[in-house]
């Protein structure tokens, strides 16, 4: 005879619905979350007026997304799911680089550049060197390795945010590190910005009381032979929203200075203005396996 679907039965007679043929992982996830949303309603008592409200929610979000925009992705970093998946799937090896979010402005393929070109027109305010090397968790350089690099403006806009004000291509570079896995090249100190608000995250956030600010930061996938690809940020040391990402992405380890240096010989050996900024990135890479 049926069982009647109460309370308590709920969760198990779903989970129990599902083919013993089902793929076992699948079967884990999904008996998983079915008792985590089960044992969700019932501690708060969901109405049917809220969860309406949250498919509503959920319809809005799926109808913000197109090819360019993900805003189920968006709703995933500002939960802070996305970092969390991310520091699951990229656990802390000793002394590699931490890794985190990708984010939404990896849009466009980066440039091809040589060691020491411009990431901005010349002229473009807070011009900075960023300097660096790419090595093994054993300490050996790692030649050749490739860094794709892609940052905001000094007002804190991509590229690909202001078509017709910027040029594609203004702030990102495909860079090879040299013989002793060493790069440099020369860009802009980036701003804080915002999230894009236009759409229901943004409902989301005002609802809460949060605001919708990242940090400055310069974003690197970062890959070499042997070794895991490597995707992660250099966060401004001192930015505002340092202490409150609104993704959740900030690891202490990726915070760098931005030092100025107003020293006349070393601009001239970066070929800079005086005064400008020195960012240097020491990157471990995990070895596969
Ligand atoms: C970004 O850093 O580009 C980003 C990451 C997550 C959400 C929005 C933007
Ligand atoms: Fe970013």
């Amino acid at each position: 005879m049926a069982t009647d679907f109460t309370e308590e039965t709920a969760a198990d007679a779903v989970v129990e619905s599902f083919a013993p043929s089902t793929d076992p992982r699948l079967r884990e996830i999904l008996a998983s979350l079915v008792r985590h949303l089960h044992s969700f309603a019932r501690e708060v008592e969901l109405t049917i007026g809220e969860w309406e409200q949250a498919i509503d929610f959920l319809t809005r979000t799926g109808q913000k997304c197109d090819d360019k925009r993900q805003e189920f992705i968006l709703l995933s970093d500002v939960l802070g799911l996305s970092m969390l998946t991310e520091t699951i799937t990229n656990r802390k090896y000793g002394i590699a680089t931490e890794s985190t979010v990708l984010g939404p402005f990896h849009v466009v393929e980066s440039p091809v550049r040589q060691l020491g070109d411009t990431l901005y027109p010349a002229g473009t305010p807070a011009p900075c060197v960023v300097t660096g090397r790419v090595t093994s968790t054993d300490g050996t350089p790692l030649p050749h390795a490739t860094l794709d690099v892609w940052q905001a403006n000094d007002e804190g806009f991509y590229d690909v945010q202001q078509a017709g004000v910027q040029e594609i291509g203004n702030g990102r570079g495909l860079f090879t590190a040299d013989n002793a896995g060493e790069f440099w090249f020369r860009t802009i100190v980036p701003r804080y910005y915002p999230i894009p608000t236009d759409g229901p995250v943004g409902e989301l956030l005002k609802a809460t009381g949060r605001h919708s600010f990242r940090p400055a930061h310069i974003h690197f996938i970062v890959t070499a032979p042997g070794h895991r690809d490597l995707t992660t940020h250099m966060f401004v040391a001192g930015s505002e929203y340092i202490e409150s990402d609104t993704v959740f992405a900030v690891k202490k380890s990726l915070v760098v200075d931005f030092k100025e240096v107003s020293d006349a010989d070393q601009a001239a050996k970066w070929d800079m203005p005086v005064p400008f900024r020195h960012a240097h990135f020491e990157i471990v890479m995990q070895p596969e396996g």
